[in-house]
């Protein structure tokens, strides 16, 4: 079965680990994906935006997911990726979803604290876990865009009390990484990390993973990074190899043919990430 993240959060944390979310698209994500953890023995987020469901199918993306629980044998967790309402979220508990993400971080302070508080309470009655956002994430993700006038980073104080008042399992906060590709890199604010994080049970979840130096990467979960989440990445080694494929061989029709090597290519991904998040053999 599925599980929360709570089932491997709080050990990644304490062991100095982190977790990765990989958002899943289709079916070869997703199959990749658990290719991926089963090689490296690793625990599983299974990342699943509201533009993902929409495109997948709620029922499709939770039988998908519970058949890779299944297959696989590793604690997997199927977590709703910024969910904007709290109706959303109960929509996906209520389809099966192990974790829910409620990304309030639009909202005025207060509101979003309250909002969460009341994702908390409902979620944890029924055993799912819950993510939290302070502070905003800049960048294009699905349909969330966030124009980098408008980013802006967490106030440590505020985060802190954020997480003592909703008890969140894990709390997103902005420290300057942004969805999508990068144009130079990103410049996180180490500082934040720590300061948060070390008044906080919970593990930091970094967004935007895709593209920032492995060695910021290391950096972030020395100081409290227990979750980073990644899709970018696999989304262009999908595509890259599809296209590549398509040029070469322009008689080519058996999907098959191209979607089994772009599978291939996001394994590949993955497999080095949860190298560097340290996941490897915690399952
Ligand atoms: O919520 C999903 C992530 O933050 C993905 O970010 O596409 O930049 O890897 P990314
Ligand atoms: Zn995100």
């Amino acid at each position: 079965p599925l599980v929360p993240m709570s089932h491997f959060l709080p050990r990644a944390k304490q062991e100095g680990y982190a977790v990765g979310q990989f958002n899943i698209n289709n079916l070869e994500f997703t199959q990749a994906i658990t290719e991926a953890a089963k090689e490296e023995r690793s625990p599983l987020i299974f990342g699943a935006s509201e533009g993902a469901i929409k495109y997948m199918g709620l029922k499709n993306v939770v039988a998908l997911a519970r058949a890779a629980a299944e297959e696989s044998g590793l604690p997997v967790a199927l977590h709703l990726d910024h969910g904007s309402s709290f109706e959303m979220v109960m929509k996906c508990i209520r389809a099966g979803f192990s974790s829910v993400m409620f990304d309030g971080s639009h909202y005025p302070f207060e509101e979003n604290l309250r909002l969460t508080k009341k994702v908390v309470e409902a979620a944890h009655a029924v055993g799912v876990s819950v993510e939290g956002e302070l502070g905003t994430i800049g960048g294009v993700e699905d349909d969330l865009k966030v124009d980098d006038e408008d980013a802006h980073l967490a106030d440590p104080e505020e985060a802190i009390r954020f997480w003592e008042e909703t008890r969140v399992d894990a709390l997103a906060i902005a420290v300057g990484t942004a969805h999508g590709m990068y144009k130079g890199e990103p410049k996180i604010r180490f500082d934040i990390i720590e300061k948060v994080s070390k008044n906080i049970e919970a593990p930091i979840v970094l967004h935007g993973g895709s593209g920032v130096p492995d060695e910021s990467i290391r950096r972030s979960i020395s100081l409290g990074v227990g979750k980073i989440n990644v899709n970018t990445e696999n989304q262009v080694a999908f595509t890259q190899k599809v296209r590549a494929l398509l040029e070469e061989k322009p008689d080519l029709i058996d999907p098959r043919k191209y979607l089994g090597p772009a599978r291939e290519a996001i394994k590949e991904v993955v497999k080095e990430k949860m190298r560097l998040f340290g996941s490897s053999g915690k399952a």
